[in-house]
């Protein structure tokens, strides 16, 4: 099938690439120019474990290709899919002028007979936007009465694992009011399907907010285990023996019950932020999620809080960072953890030495300069002249770390473990003042 995709950056170069991969004839479109010179060169302008392969063999079948001329792009597609960005605007609601002008850029060249497929994470109703704004295009140019029908398939792929995700996927979701939409929308996923139907359909409206119900009910369940994570810190049990306890019960699943320093990243912050706006929006506040809101912001806190607690005064100490990406295998620095745990270190005049196997560089991006923040190319380096150790990511290559290094570089020998990827007994009888998350 001939597939358009508006908007080059995470989801839709996944999309692109992998929709190419099944055989599918791809262009993927983007207004920025350099970033389509970059594809074009072979390059790829973010990192995700198998990206960068899977493109460079589908451009090299001639199966995807990458341009910034708008007219070619939407007239090659017979599905046309949205996946530009859409940042929080300040009052938290999602920003949709991305997608608004993508939309325009459709009229403006719609050939007719063409779905056009919303998959970035939009609020209800913005399928009727798209509708309308594709619309004044059309009637503008005098082609008001060429075809189309704007539909909505939500992405739920993580970072990390997003090809497999999208690949191997636990569930399609497609929202739609036309059932020609819907047929060959259906007929390009049916490669996913295999022996499994995998495909939800449902009204546009619900397929908006099932994405958005997805994440906020994946953020609220961390910041619950974060929440009974402190609670066990207080009452001397372990957050681990209980989330076992509570995970073999199927209701619940073993899944996302893991306490840790709070969840960061590209979506669950921005999106959580975004349902509640809807909330207030149509008179109905969405309490709990608020309160998950909260949970995270404290959790954010609690391994500079406990270091402190151990520590006393942090003012002249150089404090090791292990970790900034928001999570492993990734290096997205979006609403993550340790931007938090980095500026608290910093604004109680602490020093900070900070290693991540490939975020540091855009964490120097982000982060506000300092003197007393340094990064380290590696985690030994980071150790030297330590006096503490904060774990923050928990990347691979932490977990089977010599404890015996760590007591050997550690000033004060303090270790705040945020991912509970140290074994607390094998820690201590170590040498190390270890400090972890809801585990005695
Ligand atoms: C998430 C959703 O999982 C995905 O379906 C959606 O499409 C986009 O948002 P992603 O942001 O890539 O994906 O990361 P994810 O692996 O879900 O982790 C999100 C955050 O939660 C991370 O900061 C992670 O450290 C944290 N987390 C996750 C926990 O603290 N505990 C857990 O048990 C799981």
């Amino acid at each position: 099938m001939k597939v358009t995709v508006i908007g080059s950056g995470y989801v839709g170069l996944v999309t692109g690439a992998c929709l190419a991969d099944v055989g599918n004839d791809v262009v993927c479109l983007d207004i920025d120019t350099r970033k389509i010179e970059l594809l074009e060169s072979g390059g790829v302008p973010i990192y995700e474990p198998g990206l960068k392969e899977l493109i460079q063999r589908n451009a090299r079948a001639g199966r995807l290709r990458f341009t910034a001329d708008t007219a070619s792009a939407v007239a090659h597609g017979d599905l046309l899919f949205i996946a530009v960005g859409t940042p929080p605007g300040e009052d938290g609601s999602a920003d949709l002028q991305h997608v608004l002008s993508a939309a325009g850029g459709i009229g403006g060249h719609l050939r007719g007979d063409q779905v056009i497929v919303n998959k970035s994470t939009v609020p209800v109703g913005t399928a009727d936007l798209v509708r309308n704004a594709v619309k004044a295009a059309l009637d503008a140019r005098g082609a008001g009465d060429l075809r189309f029908c704007v539909m909505s398939n939500p992405e739920f792929l993580k970072e990390g694992a997003a090809i497999e995700d999208f690949m191997r996927p636990d569930r399609i979701v497609i929202g739609g009011d036309e059932r020609w939409g819907m047929d060959l929308l259906r007929a390009l996923y049916a490669p996913f399907e295999r022996n499994h139907p995998k495909v939800i359909e449902m009204d546009t409206r619900s397929a908006e907010l099932t994405k958005y119900a997805a994440n906020a009910m994946l953020a609220t369940r961390i910041s619950f285990m974060n929440e009974l994570a402190l609670l066990a810190d207080r009452v001397n049990a372990d957050i681990d023996h209980v989330r076992r306890g509570i995970g073999s019960d199927p209701r619940i699943g073993t899944h996302f019950l893991y306490a840790g320093c709070g969840y960061g990243g590209s979506c669950f912050p921005k999106d959580v932020q975004a349902l509640l706006h809807t909330g207030q929006q149509h008179g109905e506040p969405m309490r709990i999620l608020a309160a998950a809101e909260a949970a995270n912001e404290r959790q954010k806190r609690v391994l500079v809080e406990k270091l402190a607690e151990q520590c006393g005064n942090l003012a002249g100490l150089t404090i090791a960072v292990w970790g900034l990406a928001f999570k492993p295998d990734t290096d997205d620095m979006r609403a993550a953890p340790s931007l938090v745990v980095v500026s608290e270190l910093l604004a109680r005049s602490a020093s900070v030495v900070a290693y991540d196997p490939i975020a540091a560089e855009n964490a120097a991006r982000i982060l506000p300069p300092s003197e007393r923040l340094r990064f380290a190319a590696s985690a030994d380096m980071a150790l030297e002249g330590a006096d503490a150790l904060l774990i923050v990511t928990e990347w691979k290559e932490f977990r089977s770390t010599s404890l015996e290094k760590l007591v050997a570089a550690l000033r004060l020998r303090v270790v705040v473990d945020g991912r509970n990827i140290l074994d607390p007994r094998q820690a201590r009888a170590a040498g190390l003042t270890y400090l972890c998350i809801g585990r005695p």
